[in-house]
């Protein structure tokens, strides 16, 4: 088949682990008989250098007319970068947030998986990770606090700047709705996590959470308050299965997951709409320090485009490939920097894409 994919190369690293995920996906097109038709667009820091804002209208239509959009990360450092001395609206990070309103990408999925090969990364304590863990973190991506109306005002003399969270009941349905399919697909467990003890906002999503749960009987269901969630986090991870939240909260403890699994650069996401549709891109940021250096792991991009193939493309077979060379890849003991082990083979950024293609076959 035909898959027309509109690539964000983006900043930093971004231009150097999307063309490993490029290289991956021609490979599994040769294998398996497809076509890729990759058209790149500019969006973030390298959109604000060459048209001065983070994200075109062309660039959003180019992305509107493909089947499904690979990215690899947006952003520079935040202090020495000449981008952010540009007002907010206009730094890289508008352009992502811009990209997501615009394809109405509600639903962001961001799996944290203990691979068993890279166990010894993982920063908790032995008896912890011991039970090993695999969650999906079900994130509210197009609304809440960041989405709300925001302003910075001076009111005699006194500088105040208010933003506001609002959530309509339809916004959350869809998502539950979301995050109980998924967890049929697992373990039939959805852990929704919230603020329900302080904010209206929650009590609203933890309502409408247990109506559609009606619906799902199969599934269990449990709320969780945001605070308790980020300790249960590092002190029992293998109790989670999927944990349904809103925007900031899935933000927040989706980089303290990714963390706890200790190789953030394995970590894939996706962000849905209601078609099939997405935008895929790694769960980690654009490490500015490393670019340019073929230093950087472009496993969690490679596994975003696995699971491109999935749900954008019903191409079940052509993702258990790419996750199964990436498996592979690690158990023949190659490694790039960041989840290098004693005993283990280093490899660069684009020796780990030759890699992982090699071994699609
Ligand atoms: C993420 C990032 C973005 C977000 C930023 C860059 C706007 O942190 O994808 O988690 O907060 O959504
Ligand atoms: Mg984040």
């Amino acid at each position: 088949m035909d898959l027309n994919i509109t690539c964000i190369p983006g900043d930093g690293i971004g231009p150097e682990i999307v063309a490993e995920a490029k290289k991956v996906l021609e490979k599994v097109a040769a294998v398996y008989g497809h076509k890729m038709n990759f058209t790149d667009i500019l969006m973030g820091g390298a959109s604000i250098d060459v048209h001065g804002v983070p994200l075109t209208d062309e660039a959003v239509a180019t992305a509107k007319a493909a089947d499904a959009v690979l990215m690899g990360s947006i952003g520079g450092d935040t202090t020495t970068s000449p981008w952010y001395k540009l007002p907010p609206n206009l730094r890289p990070e508008a352009g992502l947030l811009g990209i997501r309103k615009a394809l109405n990408l509600f639903a962001n999925l961001r799996p944290a998986i203990l691979y068993d090969e890279l166990a010894a990364a993982c920063p908790l304590k032995e008896e912890i990770s011991r039970a090993g863990f695999d969650m999906l973190i079900m994130r509210e991506l197009t609304g809440g606090l960041y989405f709300g109306e925001r302003r910075t005002v001076e009111e005699n003399g006194v500088r105040k700047a208010v933003d506001t969270l609002v959530y309509d009941e339809n916004e959350i349905r869809r998502i539950a709705v979301k995050g109980f399919d998924i967890a049929r697909k697992r373990r039939r467990k959805v852990t929704s996590v919230d603020k329900a003890n302080v904010l209206d906002s929650s009590r609203l999503w933890r309502k409408v959470v247990e109506e559609v749960a009606a619906d799902y009987p199969d599934v269990t269901l449990e709320h969780m308050l945001v605070d308790n969630c980020a300790m249960q986090l590092v002190k029992d991870p293998a109790q989670f299965d999927v944990i349904l939240t809103e925007n900031m909260f899935g933000d927040i403890l989706s980089d303290e997951a990714s963390m706890v699994t200790g190789s953030i650069g394995m970590l894939a996401s996706a962000s849905l709409n209601d078609t099939k549709f997405g935008l895929y891109e790694p769960s980690h940021g654009s490490a500015p320090d490393i670019a340019g250096k073929d230093i950087a792991n472009p496993i969690a991009t490679v596994l975003s485009a696995a699971m491109m193939l999935r749900y954008s493309f019903d191409l079940d077979r052509e993702a258990d490939a790419v996750e199964a060379a990436v498996k592979q890849v690690l158990k023949e003991g190659y490694r790039t920097g960041d989840i290098m082990s004693p005993g283990c083979k280093k490899t660069g950024c684009r020796e780990m894409g030759d890699l992982l293609a090699a071994r699609i076959v």
